[in-house]
This record gives structure tokens, sequence and C-alpha cells, in this order.
């Protein structure tokens, strides 16, 4: 062949594969998070005729790719799920360059754009894992745990996936000495991210590096008088997208048991992609089932947010705790839209199930003490999970004292179980009753107004025949006088007033 055939064929060589540069295959893209994982994103692409399809998958989310324009030399690629009733889209602009797919990614169309460097996945990794068999449903035993509603603390609210053996040490030495223990919070719960990157050899769960040695940390958790909880997802990966549960229930609780846990949250997530909403009761069994089965006695507690009317088969599939709604956040309106939202699920709570309104804020910051109270003394009225959600070894002497009221830890606690209700409403003032072992009851005088005002409570709305023979009022701590048949406060702005009465 003369040079110049030569040099004829290389240059079509080269155009022939330039032309058909494609982006088709399994690609993952790592950040890592310092804790020894990455979080991972997955990009399973097919280009053909001028056309990008596939999935994006990134912590729980499974996004199917709706619009694409370009190809390997510059492309835009949309997708899109559904979270509930909520579409999700994301938006990546990327081009091939030699072996890596550079990708770029705004969180909003405003925010600044996050680079990504996509590499080509081994083989056999990066595909979707599958649906399995779900077993009949049956009811699963009553463990026997929280036969008042579960107290403690969790890390999520203030330290997210900042939370490590450290924190948690330091969390349960506080616990044990600040008076919260004596209160009665017991529970030191990790929150996710204390997941490792992947399994073992023999398919185990395992920590990443913010949590060396989960027995150990039990132990000392232990130690202090106190018990210790975890959280997993039924899906394949955990909201911040750590490894769940998927097809390991079993394993995972002999797991926990033999670390020595005391407490599971096991939160929908990543099984959003494989399974459907009708489906969670099935789902939820196979772990209830799994805890039972473990050899040592763990509180169950469901978060699905409240979906599928949870409330009606919660307690079938073993929890002793369901969410009933989306997360709380620190502010006055999140807290309040969600505590002042569950009057009607109170037919659903009892000794050993409980509905959980989510973890407490008190103390993050961004309310009143007035509110905070208005926060402790509502969860107390619904019979909820007191999970304490803030930095228990650097708080202010209110929030303390908010927390460790232990007349409204009382009311919380009543051995009988039975869930406040709205008894009264008129405009942004709302008085809620809650009937007590013994015959007494719980009053509650909220305002929810930007002023402080005078509510009037009924006796005979809060369930009593007459005035009660003694009053006390559980933040001032005082016996109050009451007579006729009616009472009246003066509450604080987004405060309250609340009684303790007893015939
Ligand atoms: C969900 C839950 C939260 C928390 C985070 C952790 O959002 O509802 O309570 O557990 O996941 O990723």
């Amino acid at each position: 062949m003369t040079y110049s055939r030569v040099f004829a064929l290389t240059i079509l060589f080269l155009a022939l594969q330039t032309s058909t540069a494609d982006v088709s295959g399994n690609w993952i893209a790592r950040i890592p998070r310092g804790d020894g994982t990455s979080r991972d994103t997955y990009f399973n692409l097919k280009q053909e005729a001028g056309r990008i399809t596939g999935t994006i998958r990134t912590t729980q989310f499974l996004y199917k790719i709706v619009e694409s324009t370009g190809g390997a030399e510059g492309f835009t690629i949309v997708a899109s799920m559904m979270d509930g009733q909520n579409p999700r889209r994301v938006t990546y602009e990327g081009k091939l360059a030699g072996d890596e797919l550079r990708l770029g990614t705004r969180a909003r169309p405003e925010a600044p754009l996050t680079e990504l460097v996509a590499r080509r996945a081994p083989a056999g990794e990066g595909a979707y894992p599958t649906r399995l068999p779900l077993p009949a449903l049956h009811k699963v035993a009553d463990n026997g745990l929280a036969r008042t509603p579960p107290m403690g603390w969790n890390s999520w609210n203030k330290f997210a996936g900042r939370v490590d053996d450290a924190a948690v040490r330091g969390i349960a030495d506080a616990m044990a000495a600040n008076g919260m223990k004596d209160a009665g919070y017991v529970y030191v719960n990790i929150d996710d991210t204390w997941e490792g990157q992947s399994r073992d050899a023999n398919g185990n769960m395992t920590t990443n590096s913010k949590f060396p040695d989960m027995k150990a940390l039990a132990d000392y958790v232990h130690s202090k008088g106190l018990k210790i909880g975890i959280y997993s997802s039924p899906g394949p990966n955990t909201c911040a997208g750590y490894e769940g549960s998927h097809g390991h229930e079993a394993q995972d609780a002999k797991t926990y048991a033999a670390w020595g846990i005391d407490y599971l949250k096991y939160d929908w997530c990543g099984a959003r992609n494989l399974y459907t909403d009708d489906e969670m009761p099935a789902v939820y069994q196979k772990m209830g089932d799994a805890l039972l089965e473990a050899g040592r006695p763990i509180l169950y507690s469901l978060c699905q947010y409240g979906r599928n009317d949870v409330w009606k088969w919660g307690a079938d599939v073993g929890g002793n705790a369901w969410r009933t709604t989306g997360d709380i956040r620190d502010t006055w309106d999140s807290m309040t839209r969600i505590g002042f939202s569950q009057d009607p699920l109170a037919p659903w709570a009892k000794p050993g199930h409980w509905n959980d309104p989510d973890m407490l804020e008190i103390g993050n910051g961004g309310m009143s003490d007035d509110e905070y109270r208005t926060h402790m003394s509502l969860w107390s009225m619904l019979a909820a999970p007191l999970l304490a959600g803030n930095d228990l070894r650097s708080m202010s002497g209110p929030t303390l004292a908010i927390l460790t009221n232990r007349e409204v830890i009382a009311i919380d606690q009543d051995r009988d179980g039975v869930q406040g209700r709205r008894v009264a409403k008129s405009g942004d003032h709302e008085v809620w009753a809650r009937p007590l072992a013994g015959g007494a009851h719980a009053v509650a005088l909220f305002n929810r107004g930007a002023a402080a005002a005078p509510i009037t409570l009924t006796w005979a709305d809060a369930g009593l025949k007459s005035a009660p023979a003694k009053a006390r009022d559980l933040w001032a701590h005082a016996d109050v006088a009451v007579n006729g048949p009616t009472y009246t406060a003066t509450v604080p702005s987004h405060g309250v007033v609340m009684l303790r009465v007893a015939p």
C-alpha cells in the first residue's frame, strides 16, 4: 500500500470512529463523602438516531430520561420521576471526552453547576436491583415493646450526615448526666449515614469510617444505662444513598441483634423505585418478621411519611410507631402544620403502637421557647414518640427545662395511651383534651395567633361533667383554682397553657 493510501484509510477510520462515538452503556460518577464511601450517580444510557434514552439513579431516586438533545460531542438530558404525588426533574449537560463522560447538573436552574465525571461501570455493576417476591400478609406478633411512646434522641435533625461515633458517645454521656435519662429518655438513635459502601463477601452490612465498631459503640451506650437505635431502608438505598436492607432483611436484623441494637427506624426511600405504596404492608412485614426472629427485642419504627394510611396496618406488620407525615423542619410553620393535623389519627394510637408526627426540633434554634413549649405540649397531648433532635451536649437551660418537664412528659407517657383530640377551635385558638389513666384529663389551650389572648375552655368540651376538684398548670408547676363551667387563661402568642385536671 502506498503511503497516501494508508493515510487516506487512517483518516477514514478516524472519521468513522468519531461519527460512531456513542454514550451508550453504564456509567458511574463517584463523589467521595469523606467517610470512606462515595455518593454514586449511575447513568444507564442508550444513544440511537440522535436520541439518548435510559435511566439516572442518584441517592434514593431513579429517574427516567424523558428529553434529550445532541450526542456524544455535547448533549443535554432531562430525566424525571414521581416522588409520591410530586414530579421531580433533573437536567444534565455533558459530553464524551475519551473514556470519560464529563457532566454538569444544577439543583435549580439558577444554582451553580455541579460538575461530575462518570466512568464506564465495571461489568456487573451499575444495574439496578430488581423486585423480590413479597410475602402473603399475616399479623406479626406483638413484640411487647413501647407500652408508652418511645423516648430518646435521634441524630438526623441536628447532625444529618455529620453524625459519628464520638458524637453518639457524647450524646449518651450528656443524656445520662443532664437529667434527661432520669426524665425517661432512653434511646440514642443513629439515623442515616452510618452504613458502609457495600456489603462484605458474605453479604453482611458494614459500617463506614465514622463508625469503626458498632458493637463497641452499643456496649458504650448500654454502659450508660441507655439503649441504642439504628436506621435502614427496605429499598436498595437509604434516602442519603447508602446501602439499604433490600433482600437482606433477615441477615441485617441478625447483624443488628449481634451488635446489641434496640431500635430500628426503617425508611421507605429507595423502595419507592421497586414497589408501589399498596405493597408497603408486605414490604414492612418482611422486616417485622425478621426482627422477631433476630433474637433480641428491637423496637420497630416505620418511616414512610404516612402514605397508604399506615396507621391502619402499621401495628399488623409489627410496627411500634409509624411516621404520619413528611419530614419536620425547625420552623413554627412546619411544626404546627404537622402537629395540629394529627387529630383524625387519634383512634389508631394505643400502647405498643403509636402515631409518630416526627422528631422534636426543640433547641435547634428556629423557634422561640414559647413555640418549643407548644411543640412539647402538643406532642405530649398526641402521645407521640419524644425523640429529641438537638445537640444534647450543648443546650441552653430553657431547652433542657422544656425537654425535661416531667409533668408534661407524664401526660405523653400516660399508661392508657389514649391520644388527645381537638375539642374546640375558634380562629387561631384551639383547645385539646386527653383522657388519662384513673379518670384525670390533660387539657391544652393553644394560641396560634400573633398576639397574646385569653382562651376559654368549657369543662364539658374537655369531657368532664363538671369543674374538676384539682387543676395543675404543667408549665407554671403550680396548682390553679377552678370553679364554674369554664376556665380562662391568657395564652402568649404561639404559646400554650397546659393543665392536668382530676375529679
Ligand atoms: C427521610 C426521613 C428522615 C431522615 C432522612 C435520612 O427524609 O424521613 O427522618 O431519616 O430520611 O436520610
